[in-house]
């Protein structure tokens, strides 16, 4: 019997919702948190006491000192998070090391991964991030993968890494047309680095899953931090325009290793806008001054590659299509402010089909999506304020919950609680972390099974 609390949280549309901030937030009053999916692919971005922390492979509640765990679901890059470890101690954020835990059934990225990749890009089109998320996880399908306990233990890793640098180099030269071994470092090289990352990182095994379930049993509150979002999911995403984890809430319970029962609320986190990284369909895509101006304000690239971000007005099929999936509890909508000063503002409600046919649930083939034709409503803007002003709206809150929002933001709040039925339990109005406003009345939601924790009070 379970009597603690489970959240997920979950991007409701194509990634780089704000999920950092979110989880950072929430994890004041977690007692751990669980990433449970994807690699050194993500970008969370923390900005906090006037630092930002921009972590790939380290759950975001680490700033606050939470116990943070790599679940199973998750693909480790040993360069990249020893990186990650010595940039964060070195920033004071990481003083006790033993707050982190990886678990041992998680796979491990080798320099092999990101060369099959990279090999891969002559022919795909994806536009994936390059640190060899898609080959780790075939590996891992295909039951070839290495385990996080197999490369901690230097005589199976010795044993092993022969062997797959050979297959690896015979399936790069058959993508370059000529033998791999150039496009790979010396196997000599990848042994003695990779033993060395090893070791570091050892004492870091655990059993995650285990962990969870033992937290949730004892009545503690576990938030499950996704990655990447719901239309990069390798099953209900736009494919083949996806990742290769299962960034939706399903996700948390294979990824973490936990029950479906021990997720008792599901977090949405989406933009108040739209943005997509690398190919794939975006039919609210913009493609004039006002898209320019949301990549400009917003800051609309990559944390991860620097790509600049496709960038479109809020689509709520999708976010339907999202609730269906994940079934949300509530949704965080993040970046209002880069709204500002935009005349006009359009929500999508519905597409047009290439057959002719009229749907509001974004169709559940990619393919469908591509020459969608989006039917908005259009609301008024609000007018640019100043970050002090957002801060003053910040504190206002306090007292007036989102009424202390400027008018037409309220009303664009309010109509998309209308459209998607999903109460909203915070509106994000700067990078910072006290940057959020979040409602009065506190009223729980009705099928919140669990009362939230003290920030995330519904409306
Ligand atoms: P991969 O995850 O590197 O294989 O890339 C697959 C697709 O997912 C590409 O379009 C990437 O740009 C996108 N992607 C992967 N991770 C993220 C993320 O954290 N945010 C946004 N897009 C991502």
């Amino acid at each position: 019997m379970m009597n603690g609390t489970g959240i997920a949280v979950v991007g409701a549309q194509f990634g780089d919702e704000g999920k950092g901030k979110i989880v950072d937030c929430l994890s004041s009053s977690a007692d751990a948190i669980v990433r449970y999916g994807g690699g050194a692919n993500a970008g969370h971005t923390i900005v906090a006491q006037e630092r930002t922390f921009k972590l790939h492979l380290i759950p975001s509640g680490v700033v606050r000192g939470k116990r943070s765990l790599m679940g199973a679901g998750m693909v480790i890059d040993p360069r990249l998070l020893v990186q990650e470890l010595d940039e964060l101690s070195s920033a004071g954020v990481l003083v006790d090391e033993s707050i982190l835990g990886i678990d041992v059934r998680a796979h491990v990225i080798l320099p092999y991964h990101q060369s099959l990749e990279r090999a891969r890009w002559r022919t795909s089109l994806i536009g994936t991030t390059g640190r060899g998320i898609g080959p780790a996880y075939e590996d891992a399908a295909a039951r070839s993968g290495l385990r996080f306990s197999e490369f901690i233990d230097p005589s199976q890793f010795l044993h092993r890494l022969p062997e797959i640098a050979e297959e690896k180099e015979r399936v790069i030269g058959m993508h370059l047309g000529e033998t791999g071994e150039e496009a790979v470092p010396p196997l000599t090289d990848v042994q003695s680095e990779y033993v060395g990352l090893a070791s570091r990182l050892s004492s870091f095994a655990c059993d995650v899953s285990h962990e969870a379930n033992a937290l949730l049993k004892e009545g503690k509150t576990v938030l499950f931090e996704g990655a990447q979002g719901t239309f990069l999911d390798n099953s209900f995403g736009t494919y083949p325009f996806v990742t290769s984890s299962h960034p939706i809430a399903g996700g948390a319970c294979t990824g973490a290793g936990v029950s479906p029962r021990a997720i008792t609320q599901v977090h949405g986190i989406a933009k108040a806008y739209t943005t997509r990284v690398g190919s794939g369909p975006f039919p609210t895509e913009l493609f004039d001054d006002i898209g320019d101006q949301l990549v400009d304000v917003g800051h609309e690239y990559g944390t991860t590659t620097g790509r600049k971000r496709r960038v479109g007005w809020l689509d709520v099929c999708q976010i339907k299509r999202a609730h269906e999936l994940n079934g949300f509890s509530c949704l965080h909508l993040t970046k209002i402010d880069v709204l500002a000063g935009i005349e006009r503002l359009r929500i999508a409600i519905g597409y047009t089909l290439y057959d002719g046919s009229q749907v509001s649930l974004a169709p559940p083939d990619a393919r469908q999506w591509e020459d969608a034709i989006p039917e908005y409503i259009d609301l008024p803007g609000f007018p640019q304020i100043s970050e002090g002003e957002w801060r003053e709206v910040v504190q206002e809150s306090a007292t007036r919950g989102f009424a202390a929002l400027p008018t037409n933001a309220l009303r664009y709040v309010q109509k998309v609680r209308e459209l998607t039925g999903i109460p909203i339990a915070s509106i994000s109005v700067g990078p910072q972390r006290e940057s959020i406003v979040w409602p009065k009345n506190a009223e729980v939601a009705q099928h919140a099974r669990h009362p939230v924790p003290a920030q995330a009070i519904l409306i």
